[in-house]
């Protein structure tokens, strides 16, 4: 079965787009087969593009991002084998939402490293957004490396 990620964070513009570009562009250094989405627990933005400081930070590293802001559904629960949260408030959040009938392993994507959150950049400046992508870039490595091996 092909390995499937979700990466949720609040508005599905700024770090959960970034952190599914990183964990696909990171994947396929790697030549993993990965289907990777990213949605938000709020329905602020639907339909948007990603932050114009995320999609900069992405592009002065090369990593493609292409995502229009979505909400979580209970689908996603058994569509994905992880769903991966990107702060503790996301991961309340997504707990909440859980069906009975989840099938996906539901983690803060910190735990595949260090436990921390990946701070939310939105109200701050770009520094905020790079630092997301050094964290995003971090975790996709600990994860491929517990999830697929080293
Ligand atoms: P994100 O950042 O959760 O990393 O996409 C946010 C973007 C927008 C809002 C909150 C967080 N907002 O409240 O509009």
């Amino acid at each position: 079965m092909t390995l499937s990620v979700l990466i949720v964070c609040l508005g599905n513009i700024c770090r959960s787009p970034m952190g599914e570009a990183v964990l696909k562009h990171e994947a396929e250094k790697r030549g993993i087969i990965i289907k990777v989405d990213s949605a938000g627990t709020g329905a602020y933005h639907l339909g948007n593009d990603p932050d114009e400081r995320t999609v900069k930070t992405c592009k002065e590293h090369d990593v493609p991002i292409n995502h229009s802001a979505r909400q979580v559904q209970q689908s996603d629960f058994k569509d994905f084998q992880y769903i991966l949260a990107a702060d503790e408030s996301n991961l309340r959040n997504l707990e909440a939402i859980r069906p009975r009938s989840a099938t996906a392993q539901l983690r803060l994507w910190g735990s595949y490293l260090d436990n921390k959150p990946i701070p939310d950049p939105y109200y701050g400046g770009i520094t905020g957004f790079q630092r997301c992508f050094e964290q995003c870039t971090n975790l996709s490595n600990a994860f491929l490396d517990e999830v697929v091996g080293k």
